[in-house]
């Protein structure tokens, strides 16, 4: 009957006056929450069961009577609460449903893309779909007006073409390729060396935008992006590889001759919805290697694709300049010949740092080696000095090379580990690459 409510919700009042129910009670005791009084009640039979109230010991009208009640009354205010919650919640998620799916019919399936022209009144405008012709259609109530504008992307329906949605501004796909979604797995370690120029990078690039503050304080502006330069295979994608790789802000990246498109204007279009993207993401850093491609000296271009190329340029200028300020976007260029690009773009205020790589010395080339050769079984005799003291010419891209091309003589003969004879051979054939026909002829 109501012993298990009352016993649940005066426990400590039952215990002096029924001391037979003490045992009883210590077993009970380490769960005390209300919530167990439910199931005690479950062998009682009916909803009127659940309903009853507990009976209240002392019948006389004393304070320990009041403060059960009390007590009574606040579980019962709660237990009030929650199913007055129950109610308010589950019903709006079925009206939400409901409506939903209401929409979704008036919207109908398929539907087709079109393009708003014009917006006669609050719930008509004048479209076109990519077929051709223009229609007078209604707007659908549902349609939030204040993002409709003239030249935006809707959904129509297939039918009766009225707007039923609109398409978020799309990015043109060229764009979102660039952006590098997964970071390469080269980091800093993987650099051999040149150690100011991470550091110049680190204090032009990634300190502005992870610590602007820090500027401030000196009252400067952070510079907008730095070019890097230098012979080829000395480190400069692998430098803004190691970049993209530690940095938590957006990385985009192109290369310079994936701005030159097709059509008149589709260039420096894209340059700007680039900078567009780089601006939604910020804070972003935007790499552009071998930006010879479009950064060339200006002169009388003749040809029409040339004047195109310039324009591209220009574009890439402006958006530098940056009507409005780009404070979270830096940019990171890459080349081979800075002597041929274009002054203006190098002035200060647009790219004004320059990092020179240049072609390792002698600690460097060791260290090169050392990364290189770290994941390589060398047998005892390879003598690494050997190269890392010669005269020649080498570049990080030659000593990797080398690397490689001393493994792949050493698997051709099924061998596990490379041997020394393996890096002469390797090293004349590389050389013998890069001088183009005249073999070194020391090492046989
Ligand atoms: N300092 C270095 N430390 C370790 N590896 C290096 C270093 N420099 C170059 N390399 C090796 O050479 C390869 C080519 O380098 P990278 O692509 O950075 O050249 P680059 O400077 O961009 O040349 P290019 O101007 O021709 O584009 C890298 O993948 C890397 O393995
Ligand atoms: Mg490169």
């Amino acid at each position: 009957m109501g012993q298990g409510p009352s016993g649940g919700l005066n426990r400590q009042g039952d215990r002096k006056p029924d001391g037979g129910g003490d045992k009883k009670e210590k077993k009970f005791e380490p769960a005390a929450p209300p919530a167990r009084v439910g199931r005690k009640q479950r062998k009682q039979k009916g909803p009127e069961a659940a309903a009853r109230l507990p009976t209240v010991t002392p019948s006389t009208k004393c304070k320990l009577r009041l403060l059960k009640l009390e007590r009574i009354k606040d579980y019962l205010l709660m237990e009030e609460e929650f199913v007055a919650n129950q109610e308010r919640l589950k019903p709006q998620e079925e009206k939400a449903e409901e409506d939903r799916s209401k929409v979704d019919d008036l919207r109908g399936t398929p539907m087709s893309v079109g393009n708003l022209e014009e917006l006669i009144d609050e719930n008509h405008a004048i479209v076109s779909s990519s077929v051709g012709p223009e229609y007078y259609v209604g707007i659908l109530s549902f349609v939030d007006k204040d993002q409709l504008e003239p030249g935006c992307s809707i959904l129509m329906h297939n039918k009766v073409l009225s707007v039923v949605g609109i398409l978020q501004d799309e990015v043109d796909p060229m764009v979102s390729v660039m952006k590098v979604e997964k970071a390469p797995l080269e980091s800093y370690a993987d650099i051999g060396g040149l150690e100011a120029q991470i550091q110049e990078i680190k204090e032009a690039v990634e300190l502005p935008l992870t610590h602007p503050e820090l500027y401030e304080d000196i009252g400067i502006k952070p510079p907008k992006g730095v070019i890097l330069y230098g012979e080829p295979g000395t480190g400069k994608t692998l430098l803004a590889k190691a970049v993209a790789n530690s940095t938590s802000a957006t990385f985009l990246r192109v290369v310079g001759s994936e701005l030159i498109q097709k059509y008149l204007g589709d260039g420096p279009k894209l340059v700007r919805e680039l900078f567009r993207v780089a601006d939604d993401l910020s804070p972003s850093i935007v790499f552009i290697d071998e930006i010879d491609a479009v950064g060339t000296k200006r002169y009388d271009a003749h040809s029409g694709g040339e004047r195109e190329i310039q324009r591209t340029m220009l574009e890439l200028l402006n958006q530098l300049d940056g009507f409005d300020s780009r404070g979270d976007v830096k940019v990171i260029l890459a080349t081979n010949r800075i002597e041929s690009l274009d002054p203006a773009l190098l002035r200060p205020g647009r790219i004004d740092r320059k990092i020179e790589f240049p072609l390792p010395d002698i600690k460097t080339r060791r260290r090169i080696f050392q990364i290189h050769t770290s994941k390589m079984t060398l047998s005892d005799d390879v003598n690494l000095e050997e190269f890392v003291m010669t005269k020649d010419e080498f570049s990080g891209a030659d000593i990797k090379a080398i690397c490689t091309e001393a493994g792949l003589l050493a698997l051709r003969e099924r061998r596990m580990k490379v041997t020394h004879p393996d890096f002469k051979k390797a090293k004349e054939k590389v050389m013998f690459k890069k001088k183009e026909g005249v073999p070194e002829g020391l090492y046989m």
